[in-house]
């Protein structure tokens, strides 16, 4: 594998690349599971993770992968930081550098923020989501999970769903699923699906009916609505009664689809609990935990390279 000094998209990645951080991530996965670690790996390298928006899952996946392998990990939220004081971004990214950080994770509600760092910057950096970008890590935590669970990551049909427009999760998925060879269907409102986004490979939908007709995998979106300018939805409740996944709709997809969201969930919006809480049918915690393995696999990945 070609080595991998950032991971700023999947945009820039290939099919071999991919599967060989699956891999990888797979092997972390057996280890967690069996409640050992590595610490020996990274012990001694610093890890940051710069967080200009707020997170729970994103963040503590990032802290726990790096704990695991032994990293000594820092976390800088903007709240406390100096960037509320009016640092600029790449102040912050001198002073991180001043302490010979290794690893920087970094999400920012600008697209591009993090590959303007890593042009300024000698650690190794990681987008950990920027604006209505990409969002890497978690494209290969779905990615991962889906293979776990239907045995292969081509030749699927995978309906995502919902805000595709400001979702950086979508827009990091489409790229990764299109390039290993699955059917990548988009399903939302005209206002939600981004103009223009069929020449990514996709087929777009109106309605869940038919654009769930067939479908391996449902992936729901959350309603993003802090990036949002004005009506570009109806009520929470008309949404739900057209795109909101419950039993019914579910139905519309193979009868052993299966069902993802990144999170967090507004239940009852874009998800019924019925659903999302389905052991059988939904995949939600198990993303939860490839997130922890895809990083590791990440972190280690990059600290080689
Ligand atoms: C997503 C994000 O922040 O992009 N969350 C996540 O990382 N799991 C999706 C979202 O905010 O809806």
């Amino acid at each position: 594998m070609a080595m991998l000094k950032h991971l700023l998209g999947i945009e820039g990645l290939n099919p071999v690349t991919v599967t060989t951080l699956l891999d990888l991530a797979e092997s972390y996965a057996l280890l967690n599971r069996s409640g050992k670690t590595q610490r020996d790996l990274l012990r001694g390298r610093t890890l940051i993770n710069l967080f200009f928006e707020d997170s729970t899952r994103t963040r503590t996946s990032f802290e726990l992968a790096g704990k695991r392998l032994g990293a000594d990990v820092l976390n800088m939220s903007v709240a406390t930081s100096s960037v509320t004081k009016g640092e600029t971004l790449l102040d912050t990214a001198t002073t991180l550098n001043a302490m010979n950080c290794d690893l920087l994770v970094v999400r920012h509600n600008r697209s591009g923020a993090p590959a303007l760092l890593a042009e300024k910057v000698g650690a190794a950096v990681i987008n950990a989501g920027d604006g209505t970008h990409e969002h890497p890590t978690q494209a290969l935590l779905d990615a991962l999970t889906i293979r776990r669970n239907k045995g292969r990551i081509s030749g699927l049909t995978i309906a995502i769903c919902g805000d595709i427009a400001h979702s950086r999760v979508a827009r990091s998925n489409i790229l990764l699923l299109t390039m290993m060879g699955n059917f990548v269907r988009l399903i939302g409102p005209p206002t939600l699906l981004p103009s223009g986004i069929e020449a990514a490979g996709v087929e777009l939908f109106h309605d869940m009916e038919t654009g769930l007709k067939g479908a391996d995998i449902v992936m729901m979106l959350r309603l993003q609505k802090e990036r949002m300018t004005g009506g570009m939805v109806p009520s929470p409740r008309e949404f739900f009664t057209y795109y909101g996944l419950d039993r019914a709709k579910l139905a519309y997809a193979k009868p052993d689809a299966l069902v993802m969201h990144p999170g967090p969930m507004n239940r009852g919006v874009e998800i019924d609990s019925d659903i999302a809480d389905d052991p059988a049918r939904a995949l939600i915690k198990e993303q939860v935990e490839m997130g922890v393995a895809v990083r590791m696999a990440v972190l280690d990945t990059l600290a080689r390279g």
